[in-house]
């Protein structure tokens, strides 16, 4: 589906998850990092203006209420990533991964490291949210590094000038430190900006074990797990949890650039790994 252009900076989704590798490339020092603004081009500035003016907590809530009840209909796995797989409609076959092809390649460098199957699944399911461009929402509530809405920004959020144009910063209950939450509350508690990340952990959370809900809800949540931005929201389970999103997040960098995966010959173990955790259909 082709995007209203002024909702759709980004020429593709992915070129938001190409800035985040460059951010974090590995050997980079944190003044190299805080100079992140090299890395991006205008379509990403624009992009984290479109994201940071529009994510507010009145938006998250209208998402998560017409989202997170998973009303969309039932659909196997196999068929979403399939149909996700629609969502990059000018890419070049020859060297650009479709959707499944990435997910593939970050779930067989977690396999290759000897993880045990449930992370395994965790990166073939990760991205799997992205199906929301389809659904016609804007890139900006797809995408992008997560942060807490109802509370203050932490200064570890990238382009945060861009905050000024949030109507929530005219909301003075909306920028102190806790804002509308209770010290040490617990992430599950806490409103993240809306994306990919949220809706496949809400559909995938009766299936997979806590470590990988973790994974798969927090894995842009860069402030956070990147930075130690916000632990005094997170309560002490939070933080051992946040162990496995630190896990986890190598894997989605830096998957990317590695040979294309030989989709023919791993399927069978994909299908196999899919069908142990999750029936035929679940609710979108
Ligand atoms: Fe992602
Ligand atoms: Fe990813």
């Amino acid at each position: 589906m082709k995007q209203a252009a002024e909702n759709a900076p980004l020429k593709e989704l992915d070129d938001w998850d190409d800035f985040v590798a460059t951010r974090y490339r590995q050997g980079k020092s944190e003044e190299e990092f805080r100079n992140y603004k090299a890395d991006a081009n205008p379509t990403v500035t624009e992009f984290y203006r479109q994201n940071h003016a529009g994510q507010t907590l009145d938006f998250v809530l209208r998402k998560k209420a017409e989202y997170c009840g998973l009303n969309r209909g039932k659909k196997g796995i196999w068929a979403m990533a399939e149909y996700l797989n629609t969502l990059v409609d000018d890419s070049d076959p020859d060297t650009d991964l479709t959707q499944t092809e990435h997910l593939l390649q970050t779930a067989e460098a977690i396999r290759k490291d000897g993880h045990p199957r449930w992370f395994i699944l965790a990166g073939f399911l990760h991205d799997l949210g992205k199906v929301l461009c389809l659904y016609g929402e804007p890139q900006w509530a797809v995408v992008g590094d997560t942060f807490p809405v109802g509370c203050g920004y932490s200064d570890q959020i990238v382009f945060p000038e861009f905050f000024a144009a949030n109507s929530d910063s005219a909301i003075p209950e909306y920028r102190t430190e806790y804002g509308i939450y209770e010290p040490n509350c617990g992430l599950d508690k806490v409103h993240l900006s809306f994306g990919h990340d949220e809706y496949v952990y809400q559909v995938t959370r009766r299936y997979v074990p806590e470590e990988a809900q973790y994974m798969l809800r927090y894995h842009s949540f860069y402030p956070a797990h990147r930075h130690g931005a916000y632990r005094h929201l997170m309560n002490a389970h939070d933080e051992r949890m946040f162990e496995w999103v630190r896990k986890f997040n190598p894997y989605d960098l830096y998957s990317k650039g590695r040979e294309r995966p030989k989709t023919q010959e791993i399927l069978p173990y994909y299908q196999d790994l899919v069908s142990e955790f999750f029936p035929d259909k679940i609710d979108w």
